[in-house]
């Protein structure tokens, strides 16, 4: 019995691995950008997360929405950070239907980021959770324990990913790209070196202003990242402690049978 379990059991392992690398999952290029939020203790950099919402907002807002995303939230700590009047100012940017007026109207801070304005743009609010850049080896995934799911890393090696060829199919053009699964993909390459100012002079090199677009999409797609790790991290020193005081709990309480064993030997 047992060794028919381990025979199917290691054919069915074979045929997964072979199956992943039939699929081709060794061909897409995901390159591993560090950003300020990973590991245990990382946390969101507030600048690059102002500068990815400018870059949100003056190239990708153009097709794609952010419906999930309440516009106040911009003024959370770990966000952007905001302040309230800021807040104000840039809702009014937006239209939004108000069911009660019945007609288009500014959005306030209280209603979402709009949807996709372009039909076969996908919404972004989640797109960073959605989509894993590290898959292998062989498509198990085992690079995930140690770089993450590498959602920011897929968008940011998509932004920077195009060879600069395109071909039609069926009246729609397609783009190389290194980093989207089959490798076309129907989005025109949207950003290139200096396609968004800074303010304060901020590198704006194609690199760092994927980068910083893809650490303002990882913060729309998980806003409480912050809370989430010291809940975690909390929760470690706390089971670690309970281990140790368990520990000596069971020592202490076999201790009397432990010395009666040994006077009897
Ligand atoms: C001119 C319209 C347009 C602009 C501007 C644009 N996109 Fe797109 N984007 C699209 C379309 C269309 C698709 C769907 C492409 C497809 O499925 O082949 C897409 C798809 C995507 C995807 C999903 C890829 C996937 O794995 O399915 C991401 C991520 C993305 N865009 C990010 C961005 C970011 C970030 C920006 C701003 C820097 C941006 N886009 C600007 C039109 C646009």
């Amino acid at each position: 019995m047992i060794k028919k379990l381990t025979v199917s059991a290691i054919a069915a392992l074979g045929l997964s691995t072979f199956g992943a690398m039939a699929a081709g999952g060794g061909d897409q290029h995901i390159e591993d950008f560090d950003f300020s939020f990973e590991g245990p203790f990382g946390s969101y950099d507030v600048n690059q997360l102002q500068r990815g919402l400018q870059v949100y907002t003056e190239v990708c807002a153009a097709c794609h929405g952010l419906k999930f995303v309440p516009i106040r939230t911009l003024g959370d700590e770990n966000g952007p950070t905001l302040p309230e009047e800021q807040v104000i100012e840039y809702a009014k940017q937006f239209e939004v239907y108000d069911d009660d007026l019945e007609d288009f109207r500014e959005a306030l801070p209280t209603d979402h980021f709009p949807d996709s304005a372009l039909e076969n743009a996908p919404d972004l609010s989640l797109m960073a959770k959605k989509r894993a850049g590290f898959h292998g080896p062989y498509g198990l995934g085992i690079n995930q324990f140690f770089k993450g799911i590498g959602g920011p890393e897929y968008i940011a090696s998509l932004l920077t990913g195009y060879t600069g060829e395109e071909k039609e199919q069926a009246g729609v053009t397609f783009y190389e790209n290194t980093a989207f699964p089959g490798g076309w993909i129907a989005m025109a390459p949207p950003l290139g070196d200096d396609s968004v100012e800074f303010v304060d002079g901020h590198d704006a090199d194609l690199h760092h202003l994927s980068a910083d677009v893809s650490a303002f999409l990882m913060w729309t797609a998980e806003p409480k990242m912050m809370a989430r790790k010291q809940a975690g991290f909390a929760g470690v020193i706390f089971l670690t402690l309970l281990s140790v005081l368990l520990y000596l709990t069971n020592k202490r309480l076999w201790a009397p049978v432990k010395r009666k064993y040994k006077d009897e030997v």
